[in-house]
């Protein structure tokens, strides 16, 4: 309970390293995850050092390819400019992992039959539960996180970096905090719960 009343969403981290057992051990927190199907249907990739450098600039060469497309919406520019904003967060953090849904297809894929799309919607849920375990974990140990995904919007030059055809759901970056925000306002509790008897 503390881990999850405690947790913020970190943007500013210090320089400072995250030991590679660290790491796992908040990784090994998302593997532990309930999952549909028991499917597991996640992988972490950790970007660290010069990788991480190199993965985050395919990333920012994706997002200028995004907003140079002509057929671009307003809708669109918006959201690349706000993950260009993430990108610079991205940046000043020592580790960032990308998580891939070793199931998922879309958005970019063939469209969904609706049996397949709600397995995919079982996956990401899956994927989130994963994600939101490595999260707390991460908070359980002095770490700060920030769950991202702005990923989506250079999805495919990210995943030809990859060199996977697997679905690259989110990313999180990690590190010891340099900020401790306040807490962002929640929906008054009584309306998003029900209890019907
Ligand atoms: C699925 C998901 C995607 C998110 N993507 C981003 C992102 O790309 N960039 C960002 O700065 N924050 C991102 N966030 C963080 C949210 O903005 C944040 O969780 C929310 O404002 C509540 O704040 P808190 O995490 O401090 O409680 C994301 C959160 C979730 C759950």
């Amino acid at each position: 309970m503390n881990a999850i009343f405690e947790r913020r969403s970190i943007r500013k981290f210090k320089d400072l390293e995250v030991s590679d057992e660290l790491i796992r051990k908040v990784i090994k927190a998302g593997a532990e995850a309930p999952s549909a199907k028991n499917r597991q249907p996640w992988k972490y990739i950790v970007f660290k050092g010069q990788a991480r450098e190199e993965m985050l600039n395919v990333m920012d060469m994706g997002l200028d390819m995004a907003l140079a497309e002509p057929s671009l919406p307003e809708q669109g520019k918006a959201g690349v400019m706000d993950a260009k904003n993430t990108l610079r967060i991205m940046r000043g953090a020592p580790v960032i992992i990308l998580v891939l849904n070793t199931n998922g297809v879309s958005p970019f894929g063939k469209p969904l039959d609706i049996f397949s799309h709600i397995t995919e919607i079982c996956d990401s849920m899956s994927c989130g539960a994963s994600i939101e375990n490595v999260l707390l974990a991460a908070t359980d140990e002095g770490l700060g996180s920030l769950w991202i995904a702005n990923t989506f919007y250079a999805h495919e030059p990210l995943r030809a970096y990859l060199k996977t055809d697997k679905q690259l759901i989110a990313a999180v970056a990690l590190g010891y905090p340099d900020e401790d925000p306040v807490k962002r306002p929640r929906k008054d509790f009584e309306d998003i719960i029900e209890i019907r008897s």
